[in-house]
This record gives structure tokens, C-alpha cells and sequence, in this order.
């Protein structure tokens, strides 16, 4: 990085209301997915229409917007990201922007088989795979349609491709797949991959389960790993929220991110964009700013479209205020976000 970028002057940061200094914007590109994961989804969903997406370029002004801003990274997220037609479009406009060090996507992996090696040359530098489960029925049981062997055929490709560190996400349920904590590392270390165990996080009407019944904490989770393996804690940081343990004699970091049992709020650095162009300053919150009526109203001019960010940092929230025992706050489902 050059002078320029790591100097950039107040005006050219974006730092809010407590401090925190955001560098890190997730992009969702649409709400659709092939899946209909139970923590994320109802069975029955409402997409945007297709009218009120933002286009490619509009994505790809406000990344720019956002890099000259300061920030560093962008992650790719959906609903599914790979299901929006020329994606790779997006991502090699993106690629190419000064001053982003990383272009990284979240992904169901259904679409990686005939998309690694596009996403690859686009830019994209490390890619992250959600997979809850090596069984075939529960994986069916937990995305309602996915098919597993498929996803394990696109998480081989991406190893095949030569991305950075692939990362897996298991969000993990009491009685679904919690007993299935000690198989997935080990997927993971016999793949060379790190894996993240996540709690479920409250967002959206949920017509599977009661939330507060499944919870099963990331202190469980560990203390099931440590029945089997020696965890280690590392300081280790991927910009994200995990925390991350190694164990020896293996490259595979365990990740476990804890909205619920350890807020990571305080260290907070990123924002996200949905596809219809709204800024939402939290994942846990309503707090936004409308963009496409900014790009739509001022066309082309990059002033306005920073100033509208750069004046957003004034809403963002100290942090989510998630609880499993009430009716969520958040109406919006995660297919919004993309987590
Ligand atoms: P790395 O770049 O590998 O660190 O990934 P990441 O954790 O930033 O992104 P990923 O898409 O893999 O997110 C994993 C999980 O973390 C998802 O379930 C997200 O919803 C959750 N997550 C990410 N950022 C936040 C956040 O700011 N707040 C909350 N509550 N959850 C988050
Ligand atoms: N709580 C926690 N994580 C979730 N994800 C989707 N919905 C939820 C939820 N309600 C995760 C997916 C994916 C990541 C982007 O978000 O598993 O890996
Ligand atoms: Fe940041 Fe909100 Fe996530 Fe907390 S819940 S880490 S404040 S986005």
C-alpha cells in the first residue's frame, strides 16, 4: 500500500459515532438463493423484483466510492451471490480498484463446480463455503432443497483453483447438527480449509424452529471440539468477526463467531449494502441510508454518493441488541445481508 491510501486524510475515513474506524463493506448482489436454509429463510419468500436491483455498475460505483473511502475490503454476499446473472461482471470491475486489497465472497457453493475459475480471474481472493452438515438427509433437512454431493463437488473445485484460505461456515443447531462439530473439523482439516462455527442470529420470522430451543452456544461447541482436540487461541484475524483457535499439527483454524455469547460489537468495521441500495449501518439494526436514490438522483457524481457515506457513520448503532427468548426486532431475513 502507498502513502496515499494508508494517509488518507479525515475527510477520505469513515469513522463513526464511537470510533470505529470502517473498512470493510459486504455487498449482498440479490435476496434470491437456490437454498432455503431454515436459519435464514421461511419456506415461502418474497424476492425484490427484479426493477429495484441496483445494476452492475451502480454496485460497482458505490465499491468504488467506498475504496476511496478507505475501505480495504469487500466481501460478495447473496442470498446466494452466484445466482445473479454476470456477477463475475461486478467482481472484475471491482477487482480492479486501487486501494481494495480484498475482493472475498460467501457462498452456498452450489454454483462453484462451473464458477471457481471465473471468480478467480475476476479477483476474487479467498472465498468462504457455508455447509452444516456431511449427511446427506440433514443437509437436505437444513437448506430444505440442497444437495450435498453437489456442494462437495464445488468446494473441490475451489481447492483445485487456488484461492487463499478457504474458509467453511457451519451455524450450528441443538439436535440438528451439533453432534456433528468433531466430524466437520475434521472435514476441514482433511481439506486443508478453516471452519467457523456461528450461532444462529435472530433475524426474520422463523417458521422451523424456536430459536432460544436450538441455541447451542460457541462455549458448548468448544468444549465438545476439547473432548477430542487441543485448541490453542490465536490472536489471528481474517477482518471479520470470528475468533480463532489452531490446533497442532495442522494449518486448520477454528473460527467461532458468538453474537450471543461474546458480543464483538466494540471492534465493529464493517457496513452492508443490500441489492435494493440500502446502507445498513448493522447487521442487528434498521439504521440505513438509501444509495440508489442518491446514485439515481445525482448520476455519476462520486461527491454526493461520498458525502451520503461519509454523513451515514453518524447512524450507525453501537451494536445489534439480539434476544432469542423475544419475537425478533428485525423483520428483515437474512437473505437481505447475506449475514
Ligand atoms: P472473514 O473475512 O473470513 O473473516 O469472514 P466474515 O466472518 O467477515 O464473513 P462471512 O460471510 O463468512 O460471515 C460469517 C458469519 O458472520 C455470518 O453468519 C455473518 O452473519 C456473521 N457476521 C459477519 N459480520 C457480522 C457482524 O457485523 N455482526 C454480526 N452479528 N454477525 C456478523
Ligand atoms: N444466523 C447466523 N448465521 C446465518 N447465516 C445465514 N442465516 C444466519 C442466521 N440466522 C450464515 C450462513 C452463511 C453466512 C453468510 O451467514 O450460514 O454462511
Ligand atoms: Fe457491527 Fe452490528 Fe454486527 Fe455488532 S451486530 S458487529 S455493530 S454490524
Amino acid at each position: 500500500m502507498d502513502m496515499m491510501t494508508t494517509t488518507n486524510s479525515l475527510k477520505d475515513q469513515l469513522i463513526d459515532r464511537f470510533g470505529r474506524r470502517v473498512n470493510y463493506l459486504r455487498i449482498s448482489v440479490t435476496d434470491r438463493c437456490d437454498f432455503r436454509c431454515v436459519y435464514c429463510m421461511e419456506e415461502e419468500m418474497t424476492f425484490v423484483p427484479r426493477a429495484q436491483l441496483l445494476t452492475l455498475e451502480e454496485l460497482a460505483l458505490i465499491g468504488q466510492a467506498f475504496t476511496e473511502l478507505g475501505v480495504r475490503k469487500i466481501r460478495i454476499t447473496g442470498g446466494e451471490p452466484l445466482v445473479r446473472r454476470d456477477v463475475d461482471k461486478l467482481l472484475r470491475n471491482l477487482g480492479r480498484l486501487p486501494g481494495l486489497v480484498e475482493l472475498v465472497m460467501t457462498t452456498n457453493a452450489s454454483q462453484l463446480e462451473k464458477m471457481a475459475p471465473a471468480l478467480r480471474a475476476a479477483g476474487v481472493k479467498r472465498i468462504n463455503i457455508s455447509l452444516d452438515s456431511l449427511d446427506p438427509e440433514r443437509f437436505r433437512r437444513i437448506t430444505r432443497v440442497g444437495d450435498l454431493d453437489r456442494v462437495l463437488r464445488g468446494i473441490e473445485a475451489a481447492r483445485q483453483t487456488g484461492f487463499g484460505r478457504i474458509k467453511l461456515n457451519s451455524v450450528i443447531l441443538k439436535n440438528r447438527n451439533h453432534d456433528e462439530v468433531a466430524d466437520l473439523v475434521r472435514f476441514a482439516i482433511s481439506k486443508d480449509l478453516d471452519i467457523t462455527f456461528i450461532e444462529e442470529m435472530p433475524l426474520g420470522h422463523n417458521d422451523d424452529h424456536d430459536r432460544a430451543e436450538v441455541y447451542y452456544s460457541s462455549d458448548r461447541i468448544r468444549s465438545d471440539l476439547e473432548q477430542v482436540f487441543t485448541l490453542i487461541p490465536t490472536t489471528e484475524n481474517t477482518g471479520g468477526p470470528a475468533k480463532y483457535f489452531r490446533m497442532p499439527d495442522t494449518d486448520t483454524r477454528i473460527g467461532f463467531i458468538s453474537p450471543h455469547s461474546h458480543n464483538f460489537c466494540g471492534d465493529c468495521n464493517r457496513v452492508r449494502l443490500t441489492c435494493e441500495g440500502r446502507l445498513l449501518l448493522c447487521l442487528g439494526q434498521e439504521h440505513s441510508v438509501d444509495l440508489r436514490h442518491v446514485v439515481r438522483a445525482y448520476p455519476g457524481d462520486m461527491e454526493k454518493l461520498k458525502q451520503a457515506i461519509h454523513e451515514a457513520m453518524e447512524i450507525k448503532p453501537e451494536g445489534h441488541e439480539f434476544d432469542l427468548q423475544a419475537k425478533p426486532l428485525i423483520f428483515r431475513h437474512m437473505n437481505a445481508t447475506g449475514g
